[in-house]
C-alpha cells in the first residue's frame, strides 16, 4: 500500500512543500498585526518561546504520525482509535473541517493580495495619482462583490493547480521565486530601517513590557504558532506520509520551525517602521500590511515596479499555502473514501470553499453591521479558528499520537545515534509531548475563557 503513495526522490521536495506551506500570509500579513494587538516585545518573546518549545515538538509529532502510518490525518487517527480503543476519529474530521474553513478565509486575504498585484500592474501604464485612489484599502473593503470575486478567482486557481496535478512543477517554480522574494524583503527592511521611526519601533518590538500581555495572550501566541507552522490542520501528517524512509523527522521539523520563525520576525521589522511613520493606522488592524505598504511603495522611486514584484511574490506564497490546504482536504477525502476520485474530490472541496468564502468576503461590506464583541465577522472567524479550534485540534492530535504510538516507536523515529542533538533532545521532546504541551494548551484555553468573562 505504502509504495503506491507518492514520495520524493530528494529531500528538497519535502522542504519545498513543508516550508512553502508554513510560510505564507500568516507570517507576512497576520503576525505583524497580532504583535500590534498584543503590545509588541513581550508578545514576540512569548511567541518565540512557544514556537520552539511547543510548536516544533508538535510539528515533529504530526510528521511522524504521517510517516509512520503513511496515511492522512483522518485515517491515521482512525488507526490510533483502533489501536487504543479511544475515539480519536473526531480529531481527524475536525482538522479537515478547520482546513477547509481556513482555506475559504485565507482566500479572501489572498484576494486582497491579488487586488494590489493587479493595481500595481495597471499603474505601470497609468499615473501614480490614479493608483493612490485605487490602492486605497477602504475602497476594496467597501466593495464586497469585488472581494468575493477575487476570493473566488483565487479558489479557482488553487483548484485548477491541484486538479491538473501540476503542483510539483509549480511548487518548484514557486521555490525559485522565493529567493527573489527574500531579496525584495531585505531591501524593504533596509529601507524601512532608514526611516526616522526606527528607534521607537525597536523599543516597541524588542523591549518587552509584560504589563501589555493579557489573559488571552498565551492562546493568541499559541494559536498563531499553530497557524503559521501549519500544525493542527493535519497538513503535516499528510506531508509526513510523503517523506522518504531515510528522512530524519526531527531535523526536518526543527528546520521548518526556524525558517518560519525567522521570516515572521523579518516581516515585523519590515512593516513596523512604515506603520509607525504613517501614524494614522492602528497597529492592531488586520489591514495593517495592506494599508501601509502600498502607500509607502508608491511614494518611493521605482516603487511601482517594486510593489508589483513584491505582491507577485506574496501571491505566490499565498497560493502555495492554499494548495497545501486544499491538498490536505483532498488527500483525506481520497484516503477515507476509496471510491472517490482525486479530481472529483478536488472540485467538490473547491465548491465547498467557494460557498464558505461568501461570509468572510462580504464581512466588511454587506455584513459590516454584524459585529460580535465589537469585532467584525472576519475577525471573529479568525479568532474562532485560530485561537480556539487550532489549539484544540492540535491537542487532540497530540493525545492520539501519545496514546497510539508506543514510546519505542517514538524513540526509533526521533533518535539518530549519529546525531548528538537528536538523542540529547529526545527526553525534552517526550516531556513536551506528555506534559508541557498538553498543560500549556489547556492552561492557554482556560485563561482565554477567563479573558472572555473579564472582558
Ligand atoms: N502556515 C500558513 C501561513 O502561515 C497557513 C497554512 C496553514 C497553510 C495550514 C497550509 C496549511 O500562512
Amino acid at each position: 500500500m505504502a509504495s503506491k503513495r507518492g514520495s520524493w526522490k530528494t529531500r528538497y521536495g519535502f522542504y519545498l512543500l513543508a516550508i512553502g506551506s508554513a510560510c505564507g500570509l500568516g507570517n507576512l500579513w497576520r503576525f505583524p498585526y497580532v504583535v500590534g494587538e498584543n503590545g509588541g516585545g513581550a508578545f514576540i518573546l512569548l511567541y518565540g518561546l512557544l514556537a520552539l518549545a511547543i510548536g516544533a515538538p508538535l510539528l515533529i509529532a504530526e510528521l511522524m504520525l504521517g510517516k509512520g502510518t503513511r496515511r492522512s490525518v483522518i485515517v491515521a487517527t482512525q488507526q490510533m482509535s483502533a489501536k487504543t480503543g479511544v475515539n480519536f476519529r473526531w480529531v481527524g474530521r475536525l482538522a479537515v473541517m478547520v482546513s477547509i474553513v481556513v482555506l475559504s478565509y485565507y482566500s479572501v486575504i489572498s484576494g486582497w493580495v491579488l487586488h494590489f498585484l493587479t493595481q500595481f500592474l495597471v499603474s505601470l501604464f497609468s499615473s501614480p495619482e490614479q493608483l493612490t485612489d485605487k490602492t486605497n484599502l477602504a475602497a476594496l473593503m467597501s466593495n464586497g462583490w469585488l472581494q468575493l470575486m477575487l476570493a473566488s478567482a483565487h479558489i479557482l486557481i488553487t483548484v485548477v493547480v491541484v486538479v491538473k496535478g501540476v503542483q510539483q512543477g509549480l511548487e518548484r517554480w514557486i521555490g525559485y521565486t522565493m529567493p527573489l522574494f527574500a531579496v525584495l524583503v531585505i531591501i524593504l527592511v533596509m529601507r524601512s530601517f532608514s526611516l526616522p521611526s526606527t528607534p521607537e519601533v525597536l523599543r516597541f518590538l524588542f523591549y518587552p513590557d509584560f504589563s501589555k500581555l493579557s489573559w488571552d495572550s498565551i492562546n493568541h501566541a499559541l494559536g498563531h504558532v499553530f497557524f503559521t507552522l501549519s500544525v493542527g490542520f493535519g497538513t503535516m501528517v499528510t506531508f509526513g506520509s510523503y517523506m522518504r524512509e531515510e528522512d530524519h523527522v526531527p531535523t526536518a521539523g526543527f528546520r521548518v520551525t526556524i525558517v518560519d520563525t525567522v521570516i515572521s520576525l523579518v516581516a515585523v521589522v519590515m512593516i513596523f517602521p512604515v506603520a509607525f511613520q504613517a501614524s494614522n493606522v492602528p497597529l492592531t488592524d488586520p489591514a495593517l500590511m495592506f494599508e501601509v505598504l502600498p502607500k509607502y511603495l508608491l511614494g518611493i522611486r521605482g516603487g511601482t515596479l517594486f510593489g508589483l514584484a513584491f505582491f507577485a511574490c506574496l501571491y505566490m506564497a499565498a497560493l502555495n499555502a492554499s494548495i497545501g490546504l486544499l491538498e490536505v482536504v483532498v488527500s483525506n477525502w481520497v484516503d477515507a473514501k476509496k471510491e472517490m476520485e482525486r479530481g472529483k474530490a478536488t472540485w467538490y472541496s473547491g465548491a465547498i470553499a467557494l460557498m464558505l468564502t461568501v461570509l468572510p468576503a462580504l464581512s466588511s461590506s454587506i455584513f459590516k453591521d454584524i459585529r460580535v464583541g465589537g469585532r467584525s465577522l472576519i475577525e471573529n472567524l479568525d479568532s474562532l479558528l485560530i485561537n480556539w479550534l487550532l489549539p484544540l485540534v492540535a491537542l487532540g492530535i497530540l493525545i492520539a499520537f501519545n496514546r497510539g504510538v508506543s514510546d519505542k516507536e517514538k524513540e526509533l523515529g526521533f533518535v539518530d545515534k549519529d546525531k548528538f542533538v537528536s538523542y540529547s533532545m529526545y527526553p525534552h521532546w517526550m516531556f513536551v509531548l506528555k506534559w508541557a504541551g498538553p498543560v500549556v494548551i489547556i492552561v492557554g484555553l482556560l485563561l482565554q475563557v477567563i479573558g472572555v468573562f473579564v472582558a
